[in-house]
């Protein structure tokens, strides 16, 4: 994914986007009252709360399996799918695992805003909750850099999140967002990067039964390098649609532009649905490599999952076939 020379479409942050979705996370957290030391010392938050009461860690694991979820592979062994992690927040490498430990992840304020007819900002762990029951679910997951891992997510399923949010009629898709402090994330001081990540999904496809909004992994919390303390998995994408850490999730009937599309919207499309016939410029896509293994095996469209999601591309007008698959 790695894009490192300055090109065209860096900007200042502020010319890209509206002031309440740049302003530093830390910023944020004080306007919303959870940065005040005194208040912290005295155990309370903003609005005289006792602080406990919204700063919990999120509870439930492991959460019991739902054995609908198997897979045709074995489980990739836990240290390679926590140490070798995507999380430019934290730098390009693979290894950022120690440097994303300095995140904070409680309290971990979420904003739910846009077409809705209730906008609101709570702690994960009041979201989580108001989700309903944690399951656990094996996924395949598979990156465009051609590299693959199955691994039993916690979590809850993306439609209560909708159904909670009661996004209004005209709303078509669902943008999320991570968090943004170049304070402690220092991928964020790379200017030519269009931060914060962004990602976006129509409602269809967050209804769709596979979509998961994950809170933990291997039967504990999410650790931060994964994206702690809420991500979303989509096992049927190229894992850069399961953007990590988020903040935010915005209902609106605009197309959301991504993070990889804004910086190259010819590899990394808003559908990126995995397809084996559709090569990318820079890594091959009929096969992927096992995290722990070297050998390749064969990649299945929609990574293998067409039964659960092929009708949401059916009849889909769309500029051409590949637009669907990058
Ligand atoms: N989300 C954020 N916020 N930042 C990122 O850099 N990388 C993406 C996705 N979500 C990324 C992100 C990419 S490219 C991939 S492949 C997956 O996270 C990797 O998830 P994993 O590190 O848990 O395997």
């Amino acid at each position: 994914m790695l894009l490192k020379t300055k090109k065209s479409w860096e900007m200042p942050e502020a010319a890209a986007t509206p002031e309440a979705v740049w302003m530093n996370r830390r910023d944020w957290l004080k306007s919303a009252g959870y940065a005040g030391m005194g208040m912290a010392a005295a155990g309370l938050v903003a609005g005289g709360l006792p602080r406990a009461a919204l700063a919990a860690p999120i509870t439930g694991f492991p959460a019991d399996r739902n054995l609908r979820y198997r897979l045709d592979r074995d489980v990739t062994p836990e240290k390679e799918a926590t140490t070798y992690t995507n999380f430019y927040e934290f730098g390009s490498s693979k290894n950022i695992w120690k440097a994303a430990a300095k995140m904070q992840t409680d309290p971990w304020m979420v904003m739910i805003d846009g077409m809705v007819d209730r906008p609101m900002t709570l702690d994960a762990a009041d979201l989580v909750k108001k989700l309903g029951s944690m399951e656990e679910r094996l996924y395949r997951f598979r990156c465009v850099e051609a590299w693959a891992m199955a691994v039993p997510w916690t979590g809850v399923p993306l439609a209560r999140l909708v159904s909670f949010a009661q996004p209004k009629a005209g709303a078509k898709y669902l943008r999320m967002e991570t968090f943004l402090d170049k304070e402690i994330a220092p991928g964020q001081a790379q200017s030519w990067y269009p931060w914060p990540y962004v990602e976006g999904v129509t409602l269809d496809e967050a209804r769709n039964e596979l979509a998961f909004l994950a809170t933990g992994i291997y039967g504990k919390p999410l650790p931060n390098q994964n994206g702690a303390p809420i991500r979303l998995v989509l096992p049927w994408k190229y894992g850069f649609k399961s953007i990590k850490s988020i903040v935010r999730f915005t209902f609106t009937d605009q197309r959301p532009i991504s993070f990889w599309e804004e910086l190259n919207a010819k590899e990394y499309g808003f559908w990126a649905n995995v397809h084996p016939g559709v090569p990318h410029p820079r890594w091959r896509q009929n096969q992927e490599r096992m995290l722990g293994t070297s050998n390749y095996i064969s990649t299945q469209i929609y990574n293998g999952y067409e039964a659960e999601v092929g009708y949401l591309y059916q009849n889909m007008e769309t500029k051409s076939y590949r637009d669907l698959y990058h």
